[in-house]
């Protein structure tokens, strides 16, 4: 502090409060929110401004009009957190709704900011008892093993006075869309989404209020079987993974005027009011995540949402087992349709068929206007690629992938989209279309968590704005609901190592706090006794997965994930939810290497699909992956100390700290000769040796030398699989070889990331040839256009050839290095810190590199730039000059003029 405090209020501004990972608001599951909140400055100028101090107000926010609302105050609590802070009122209740607003005091003020907008939030049912619906299912037979037609469920129900607010608290075993009075309810596509069904099954809360009315009310829904028995996974998979019986579990709580509160539950038998629920078939034949949907528009049961519907002729209905106890919040945003994409052009293949080609491809699903006579049928069938000219749908191994709709033959026009499947696709084959096809007949509807946008890159060279527009795309295409490994094939499973090696890509480009956090929760319910993580999480049966063994990179997630999301959102939460997952795998790991601290047993996934590898074999890596186990293990350890530390576990810390650096020394003397060559003498092995920092002095700049001069020997191609993608061009930054990163990152030649950019690509492949030099699809068995681990690349763009990386948990610091390529002219990254926005720019003009860094309030930043002394600043903007090295020939000749 400099001198005495400024004696009237800060020109800052309290924005951004939120509640745990920022929505939902409305059903929160805990009874204690933490809070987060971001400062900024609302004058022209940037305040010298930190918070050293804050204070939280709640007050309740009754539903009846009239009740008098209860305030409660922290007080100052002498903290200057606000990121994710510890909830400083009284427990919440169930259903309580509240308003919460903060304020905030500097060192340099004595007076505290204003008090913040207010944020409503509201907890959903906290406790097991809050329950009184049962899941129930329609009353007939259904044959195990074997798709099912989704049924359609109704019940009608008396208000005897005004609504003054209504909750409809709901989930599926199945996927489910539930309607009020002839209205959708909420937009979530494939709700409840996927988690460990047998551990925990999410449900959310919608407010329907506007929905109902006083006297007769209605509410319907669509039940499909979806991953609770569809059929799902590889080689065929398998039905029934979750139960035979769908089934729909919803608690409609409405609060009338008169004070009275109404509550409407999915029950077998008569409700207190003498209403049923009722089951029978709708329209749609056949739904499967997998296959795709029928929908027989014939057969459509217009107002079945409605009062007044006859439902004599329906069925009964069943109660199910659900265990209330194992009902959860959802803690991340819904899957949704988030845009929607026209055809780019109409081709007609040499055979005849009729394709739209999208431009893009991604998961979602078609929707049709279409206008014909009843009973035409309009076929769908859907591919990411073409092959010859003609759908090429091999790599969708058993993904059917079609969507079939009869038409009823309304006059007016009829429209559809599917409702129980998604797809990985950028064509689609219509036939079977009545009439011509005109402008927005068909639309692709693109189909992911809603997860808010956080992190921008872009740069002077179009091929790697491209090439992150790919990895934006597959990131879009897999974070649905669970993060798959992808869209398409009959597989769509939360590969744990896939995840892993992107989880620091995905938690810039987009927030994914709550989104991953739940999933982590699904990775300790799965996790066996013993420690072992599954290759992926949810975990279904499957020939050679089944039961899982434990592999490094994969089951590594246990550990690193949780400490990417401590280090990108400040989330120390998550550290001690996962705490004891992370030490059950650093302690198998270390009872499977034994004394010699090797991981030398077992299956090992390793370097998987390095390129060299041949199709049917793609753990067959040059880099062995016995030392890829044993470089993740000391990495694992190392991360798991640091974990310790932050939860103040100290002789964990101690333990874990001691082990990292045996484990590093068995490393160095097994892998790593003297003058600093590895056993395996390729990219990968000297990627994870200097990444995970296993290397000291001479032997350290040594392997940076040969990493370097394989990168040239191998004529700047990459050579690295899974294990080593994200690792690499950070190996070689870290050992000072700057061109050769770059060159590495600008390679076109087969294989690299802008190979696949100039073979056309859209998203990033599984296989850095999925679509091989002579424009033929890679012949491996497993062979998608939209994975994205080879993705991970985009978090080195970040933070080196941009310059902006976290230097402290939830960008509290920053640390601005970037690292310009000399084939670059500009680039520049932006990402909403949980502090604010964040971002650097720099370009080259006459011999100089200008650099911008903009740094949010509360937050100061090490500025390392190439030729000048490191720096700290604080908030505000900052410009900086320093001399430049010259850009290549190519890259002047693109320089604008200054
Ligand atoms: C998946 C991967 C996964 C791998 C592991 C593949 O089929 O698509 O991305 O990590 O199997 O074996």
């Amino acid at each position: 502090m400099n001198g005495l405090p400024v004696p009237h209020r800060p020109d800052v501004t309290l924005t951004d409060l939120r509640a745990e990972h920022g929505r939902p608001a409305l059903g929160l599951g805990t009874a204690r929110p933490r809070l987060s909140w971001t400062a900024r400055p609302t004058g022209a100028t940037v305040p010298a401004w930190r918070q050293t101090d804050h204070e939280v107000r709640v007050s309740t926010v009754p539903a009846v009009p009239g009740t008098v609302p209860r305030t409660w105050t922290s007080g100052r609590t002498g903290s200057g957190d606000n990121v994710l802070v510890p909830w400083p009122a009284p427990d919440l209740a169930s259903r309580e709704r509240v308003r919460v607003q903060v304020r905030a005091w500097s060192e340099d003020h004595a007076e505290p900011t204003a008090w913040s907008a207010p944020l409503e939030v509201e907890t959903g049912l906290l406790h097991p008892g809050d329950w009184t619906a049962v899941p129930v299912g329609p009353d007939w037979d259904a044959e195990p093993g074997t798709d099912h037609r989704p049924a359609l469920l109704r019940r009608e129900f008396h208000l005897p006075a005004p609504v003054v607010r209504a909750r409809l608290h709901v989930t599926a075993h199945g996927v489910h869309e539930v309607e009020v009075n002839g209205a959708r309810v909420g937009d979530e596509v494939l709700a409840p989404g996927w988690t460990s069904y047998h551990h925990r099954l999410r449900h959310r809360t919608h407010d329907v209020t506007a929905h109902l009315r006083e006297g007769a009310n209605a509410l319907g829904a669509w039940l499909a079987d979806g991953w609770y028995r569809g059929r799902y996974g590889t080689h065929g998979g398998n039905h029934d993974l979750y139960g035979t019986r769908t089934a729909l579990l919803a608690q409609l709580e409405v609060d009338l005027a008169d004070g009275r509160r109404v509550v409407v539950t999915t029950h077998p038998g008569e409700g207190a009011d003498g209403g049923t629920w009722r089951a029978a078939h709708g329209p749609i034949t056949a739904a499967s995540l997998y296959d795709g949907e029928d929908f027989d528009a014939r057969l459509a049961v217009p107002g079945f949402s409605r009062a007044g519907f006859d439902d004599s002729a329906w069925a009964g209905v069943r109660a199910y087992e659900r265990d209330p106890a194992t009902l959860v919040a959802a803690q991340g945003p819904p899957v949704r349709c988030t845009r929607e994409l026209p055809p780019v052009t109409v081709l007609t293949t040499p055979s005849g068929a009729t394709v739209l080609d999208f431009g893009q491809n991604l998961a979602g699903r078609v929707r049709i206007r279409v206008r014909g006579s009843a009973g035409d049928r309009v076929r769908l069938r859907h591919a990411e690629v073409l092959q010859d000219g003609e759908l090429c749908t091999r790599p969708l191994q058993r993904a059917r992938a079609t969507d079939t709709y009869v038409l009823s033959g309304d006059p007016a026009g009829e429209e559809w989209e599917p409702r129980f499947t998604t797809h990985g696709f950028r064509y689609v084959e219509v036939t079977g279309w009545p009439g011509r096809l005109g402008e927005g007949d068909v639309v692709a509807r693109v189909v992911h968590s809603d997860l808010e946008r956080t992190g921008w890159f872009t740069c002077s060279d179009e091929r790697l704005n491209r090439l992150h527009e790919n990895v934006v795309w597959s990131m879009r295409s897999n974070f649905a609901d669970v993060p798959t490994d992808c869209p398409q094939r009959d597989e769509r499973l939360g590969w744990t190592g896939d995840v892993q090696v992107f989880g620091p890509t995905a938690s810039f480009l987009y927030d994914v706090g709550g989104f991953l956090a739940s999933w982590l929760d699904d990775v300790a319910c799965e996790q066996l006794p013993d420690g072992t993580v599954p290759w992926y999480v949810p975990m279904i049966p499957a020939e050679f997965w089944d039961p899982p063994q434990p592999g490094a990179v994969w089951g590594d997630v246990a550990v690193l994930l949780p400490a990417v999301l401590h280090e990108r959102y400040g989330d120390t939460g998550v550290l001690r939810r996962q705490y004891a997952s992370a030490r059950a795998w650093v302690d198998l790991v270390e009872r499977l290497a034994g004394p010699t601290r090797l991981w030398d047993t077992g299956v090992q996934l390793g370097d998987w699909l390095d390129p060299a590898a041949p199709p049917e074999e793609p753990a067959a890596a040059r880099t062995d992956r016995y030392l890829v186990a044993t470089a993740y293990f000391a990495h694992s350890a190392r991360t798991l100390a640091r974990i310790a530390q932050v939860l103040g576990e100290e002789a964990d810390a101690a333990r874990y700290g001691r082990l990292a650096d045996e484990v590093r020394e068995a490393f160095v003397r097994a892998h790593v000769h003297p003058d600093g060559r590895m056993s395996s003498d390729a990219q990968t092995a000297y990627a994870l040796a200097l990444a995970f920092d296993l290397l000291d002095g001479p032997q350290r700049e040594a392997a940076g030398r040969r990493l370097a001069d394989l990168v040239a020997e191998d004529g700047n191609r990459v050579a690295t699989g899974f294990a080593g993608v994200n690792l690499v061009a950070d190996a070689l930054t870290g050992t000072g070889h700057d061109a050769t990163a770059h060159a590495l990152l600008t390679e076109t030649g087969c294989p690299s990331w802008l190979y696949q950019v100039a073979m056309g690509a859209t998203t990033t492949w599984e296989r850095w040839d999925s679509l091989l030099p002579d424009g033929t699809v890679n012949p491996g068995h497993m062979t998608s256009f939209n994975h994205y681990a080879l993705g991970s690349i985009a978090d080195w763009m970040h933070r080196t050839v941009a310059g902006l990386a976290p230097a402290a948990p939830g960008y509290r610091r920053l640390l601005v290095r970037p690292r310009p390529g000399a084939d670059l002219t500009a680039a520049s990254a932006r990402h909403e810190t949980p502090h604010g926005p964040a971002a650097v720019a720099w370009h080259r003009r006459g011999g100089e590199l200008l650099v911008d860094v903009d740094v949010p309030l509360g937050v100061t930043a090490t500025v390392d730039l190439p030729g000048r002394p490191v720096v700290e600043v604080g908030a505000g903007h900052h410009r900086f000059a320093v001399p430049d090295v010259p850009a290549t020939p190519a890259a002047a000749a693109a320089l604008q003029p200054a």
